[in-house]
């Protein structure tokens, strides 16, 4: 069709009523999902009216076709965008994002939003609201699970990789689906990690660390941004003009369209900063939002507002164009169910290619936390005993969030362990106790199951209702009928390794005290308990490293490794030096954690010239050696510190990785290549600077156990 997209969206601008402008930036919720408070009433009948733009929570082809039918015969006949919850994965469900960001493989990530989208798009869905890409240094808070950590740098490169994944090369190919950066801005930093609660913070943090990874996304196209629940300097992110419109499009160029998340423009009434929902709807056009999610102020109040002269028709006249380019682009005036084909959800829903693609990424996601003395990876022989609340837990292997996934189509861990035993090894299983209950737990049994077994796999963790959205915690250890399980099964004295399955970092103090093996696998999804498998036996070695580290104590929390110095920095012999007088500063198990079934040996870093000229470049080699006798990987890191600056900076921050696997005995030099974009920051009027001086490289296999050298920037 050689139609003129400005033409032909100008005239459909010009035929619709102030009614029909308000319902096209109107977000309704189907029921097929239940992801808010608020369901929206009589949804057919604001379709058939043109009262709805977009809704969320409606997905398959024959669903998403009954709803369109009705849209093209509203009066004007404008399609209708269906958006939904695909964080992980739509049918195969890939492990949570906190997970997967474990792999440091932005590459695999990229894959995994694409196969997310294709089976999405095969689901009569155009949108999805993820990539989640809020930095949060609290696993407090249950939204942990959702993101990518506690680093702004890592975080922006997955959060481009899934942006690209999504949304692929042309929005019009029925397999793309618009991407939704989430949640602008600051939601990962709630006061004392309770969601939805309070945020606050200085104009540097944001944008030092808050920000990177929304700038990222946006600079790799993505098409719409969510607001977040929490205000920013006193004013929410759904009412906030600086934040939307001199930030996020003038400053950042961002050319997309902005939806609220769930409710919150009228949330403002309850934030103290609107009296009504009109005023609510108000506030939140002339912020720069684009489109209401679920609370139909915007349905509701525009049409008054703009005929009382309040508002400027201009205002909802930008904004609906925004929506209708979108729907332009997505091919929807071309053929409004291009995404419902049966025939297509059928092949492609969990295929054979998307869940081998899950079974890696779930692999990859893993973190072996601890292996000293060496237990893994274990023989395939004997009798191994698989006990816990979740090691047959076939729901909390898909975690938080899971849109379509299907638990009767998933792996546990004990159908994985089963799976890759059949015909070696014997394989007993005991439950042991409930996840969380008070429910005294069945020792007897597990106990018998453990003594009867040569080694045990003991599963222990969160299920998937304890965390995500509204499911923060002030007590981050295992629940404790779980921890009398763990303290029967080691009295056993039998070879144990323990497998944690949770959303956020655990404070894991006591366990690593008392266990020689500990592997950490989120909710891996769909394939986790065959990936878990072939990391426990050695068919696939781990490589994953945390990106948050996991504290000894939840007293420590917000913390990260990217701290800032302080005038007394810690010195136990030193009284007035920060430090707590009970616990330690540093994390169990801290950022870029994570350890292989080879030894390495990790040499000082050279650079290749002892100065850099500004607008050049140096070289960062170092040279690893495999001292194992077989093959195998680990993720060397490249860290940065500006040791004096006309601001202060962090004590390292991450600059580089790489992966790298050399054969048994083999070393190799890597190196990385430094310049100004590396030691760039935001200088005192918060623009980026770089400046002359000293800067301290270092390299290693995490964020501690690292070797430095020094260079000047000229
Ligand atoms: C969440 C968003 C989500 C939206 C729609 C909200 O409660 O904060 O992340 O996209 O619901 O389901």
């Amino acid at each position: 069709m050689s139609v003129n997209k400005q033409a032909f969206l100008h005239e459909l601008l010009d035929q619709m009523s102030l009614g029909e402008k308000a319902g096209q930036l109107n977000l309704l919720t189907g029921a097929m999902d239940a992801t808010g408070m608020k369901n929206s009433a009589d949804l057919e009948t604001k379709i058939r009216l043109g009262l709805c733009g977009a809704v969320l929570n409606v997905f398959t082809p024959a669903a998403t076709r009954a709803l369109q039918e009705l849209a093209l015969t509203s009066p004007l006949g404008i399609p209708l965008i269906f958006g939904y919850d695909v964080i992980h994965g739509h049918r195969t469900i890939f492990p949570i994002p906190l997970g997967l960001s474990c792999s440091w493989n932005p590459e695999l990530l990229e894959r995994c939003a694409r196969v997310a989208a294709t089976e999405a798009a095969a689901d009569g869905l155009h949108w999805v609201f993820s990539p989640m890409v809020d930095v949060s240094q609290d696993p407090r808070w249950g939204r942990v699970a959702e993101g990518s950590g506690e680093d702004p740098w890592l975080g922006s490169q997955i959060a481009s990789a899934m942006v690209r994944g999504y949304q692929g090369k042309n929005l019009a190919d029925p397999t793309a689906v618009l991407a939704c950066v989430k949640h602008f801005a600051l939601y990962g930093a709630p006061q004392g990690g309770r969601d939805y609660n309070t945020v606050d913070m200085s104009r540097r943090a944001m944008e030092e660390t808050y920000f990177p990874p929304y700038r990222a996304a946006i600079q790799a196209g993505a098409r719409t941004v969510m607001t977040s629940f929490n205000e920013i300097d006193g004013i929410p992110a759904s009412g906030n003009r600086w934040l939307l419109t001199e930030l996020l499009r003038e400053q950042w160029g961002f050319k997309g369209w902005i939806v609220t998340d769930y409710t919150s423009v009228t949330e403002m009434i309850q934030h103290g900063t609107a009296a009504h929902a009109n005023d609510a709807a108000k506030q939140a056009l002339n912020a720069g939002v684009d489109m209401d999610m679920v609370s139909e102020a915007f349905v509701n109040e525009l049409p008054a507002l703009i005929k009382s002269g309040e508002i400027p028709e201009a205002l909802l006249d930008t904004a609906v164009m925004r929506i209708l380019e979108t729907k332009w682009d997505l091919g929807l005036f071309q053929d409004a169910f291009a995404r419902c084909d049966e025939t297509r959800a059928k092949t492609l829903h969990r295929c054979t290619a998307h869940r081998q693609l899950a079974r890696q990424a779930a692999r990859e996601s893993i973190v072996l936390l601890k292996n000293i003395p060496q237990l893994l990876p274990l023989a395939k022989t004997g009798t191994i005993a698989v006990i816990g609340p979740l090691a047959h837990s076939r729901r909390d292997m898909l975690g938080c969030w899971i849109a379509a996934g299907d638990e009767a189509e998933t792996c546990s861990p004990l159908d994985g362990i089963r799976e890759s035993l059949a015909g070696k090894a014997q394989v007993t299983f005991a439950q042991g106790c409930e996840i969380h209950l008070a429910h005294p737990p069945w020792l007897a049994e597990a106990i018998h199951t453990a003594s009867e077994a040569d080694t045990v796999v003991l599963v222990l963790g969160e299920c998937w209702q304890m965390n995500g959205e509204a499911a923060s915690r002030t007590d981050i250890r295992l629940p404790k009928c779980q921890r009398k399980l763990a303290e029967a099964i080691l009295k056993t004295g039998k070879p144990c390794v323990l497998v944690t399955l949770s959303g956020r970092p655990l404070a894991l103090s006591w366990e690593d005290a008392n266990f020689s093996a500990i592997l950490q696998a989120w909710a891996l999804g769909t394939e986790g308990g065959g990936a878990l498998a072939d990391v426990l036996f050695g068919d696939a070695a781990p490589v994953g490293k945390l990106t948050m580290g996991f504290p000894h104590h939840v007293g420590q929390l917000p913390m990260t490794y990217r701290e800032k110095p302080t005038g007394r920095p810690f010195d136990a012999d030193v009284q007035y030096s920060s430090k707590y007088l009970d616990a330690r500063n540093e994390a169990l198990y801290p950022f870029g954690h994570g350890l292989t079934y080879g030894e390495f040996h990790y040499e000082s870093p050279i650079v290749d010239s002892p100065e850099m000229n500004p607008g050049g470049s140096l070289r960062v080699s170092t040279k690893i050696t495999n001292l194992s006798q077989h093959p195998a990987s680990d993720t060397i890191q490249l860290y940065l510190r500006d040791p004096v600056a006309s601001v202060s900076r962090p004590v390292k921050e991450l600059r580089g990785f790489q992966r790298i696997t050399l054969a048994g005995g083999e070393s190799r030099v890597l190196s990385f290549q430094i310049s100004d974009a590396d030691l760039s920051f935001p200088g005192g009027d918060f623009k980026p600077v770089v400046e002359s001086g000293e800067f301290e490289a270092m390299t290693g296999p995490d964020s501690v156990h690292l070797k430095s050298v020094r260079f000047s920037r000229l």
